[in-house]
């Protein structure tokens, strides 16, 4: 039976193996999904280990950046981004590295969601790993403008530089913004220790501004309630970016486009009981 994993550290609580086992249940497809630890000190051993034997794999934090460096092949966009989520042993033995983060982030915001992001004003919160991995696929999506805000404005601003071929990308620090946009997407880490990126409340024009926080949890996370409490016209966490991205995954190893909605639908459930 083909093997895959999730590499993670920590990997206790990922969702990956339900949301593969319920991919593999719908379409009729054999395969061994599971959680793996990888020490922090030596993911690329690890790694090389698994794939004597595995498949494919997807990677969470905080690899995705030894993933790049381990690959032989990298698909554009993830040589673009720097970061890999997603690696597949080829037939001739090559490591394939590509980054699914932003197709699974879009796909959330225009299938699951339903939004056009065409001519839309779009600000990303955050400088790190996982926006380098959705910049790329916003841009395809022809917003008007993307702003990539960070606490350390350089990081956005070398981001801003990497990405400008591709789009209309700025850059700016958090306390320069006020006027409002159309979707505020929140890729900083500042949830995990529950706080928000300290940004204007102005910046939501109620009624219409989408927010998006990449994270997600049982509850709704800090920057969905200061999105609610601000009238925002939908709060949505990160769980259907990371089953989409699944989606993606799933396809590209099993040739089999599984349907990710009736999965959603019933692991949201799973995590709303906790
Ligand atoms: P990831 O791969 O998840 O993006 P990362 O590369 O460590 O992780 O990036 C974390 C991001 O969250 C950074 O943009 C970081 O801002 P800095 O670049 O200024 O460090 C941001 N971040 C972390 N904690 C934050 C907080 N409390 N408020 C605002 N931004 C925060």
């Amino acid at each position: 039976m083909d093997r895959y994993v999730v590499f993670g550290n920590p990997i206790g609580h990922s969702k990956s193996p339900a949301i593969h086992r319920l991919f593999a249940e719908q379409t009729g497809q054999e395969l061994d999904y599971s959680a793996r630890l990888a020490p922090l000190e030596d993911f690329a051993g690890n790694a090389r280990e698994f794939f004597l034997q595995g498949h494919g794999a997807n990677v969470t934090l905080p690899f995705k950046e030894d993933a790049y460096r381990l690959c032989d092949v990298l698909t554009p966009r993830a040589e673009r981004a720097g970061a890999v989520n997603m690696l597949t042993k080829q037939a001739d033995g090559t490591l394939r590295g590509d980054n699914t983060d932003g197709t699974g982030l879009v796909r959330d915001l225009t299938i699951n969601a339903g939004l056009n992001l065409e001519g839309k004003r779009i600000l990303l919160l955050g400088a790190g790993g996982a926006v380098r991995g959705v910049i790329e696929s916003l841009l395809e999506q022809k917003p008007v403008s993307l702003v990539v805000a960070n606490r350390t404005v350089d990081k956005a601003e070398l981001l801003a530089q990497i990405f400008a071929d591709m789009g209309p990308i700025a850059a700016s620090g958090f306390d320069w913004l006020e006027e409002p946009v159309d979707v505020i997407i929140n890729a900083t880490s500042a949830s995990l220790a529950g706080d928000l990126p300290p940004i204007s409340a102005s910046l939501i024009q109620p009624g219409v501004t989408v927010c998006y926080d990449m994270m997600y949890g049982k509850e709704p996370t800090p920057f969905c309630l200061w999105a609610e409490e601000h009238g925002a016209a939908l709060a949505l966490d990160g769980f259907g970016m990371l089953v989409e991205q699944a989606a993606v995954a799933f396809a590209y190893w099993r040739g089999v486009q599984p349907d990710s909605a009736p999965v959603l639908a019933q692991l949201r459930e799973e995590i709303a009981k906790g």
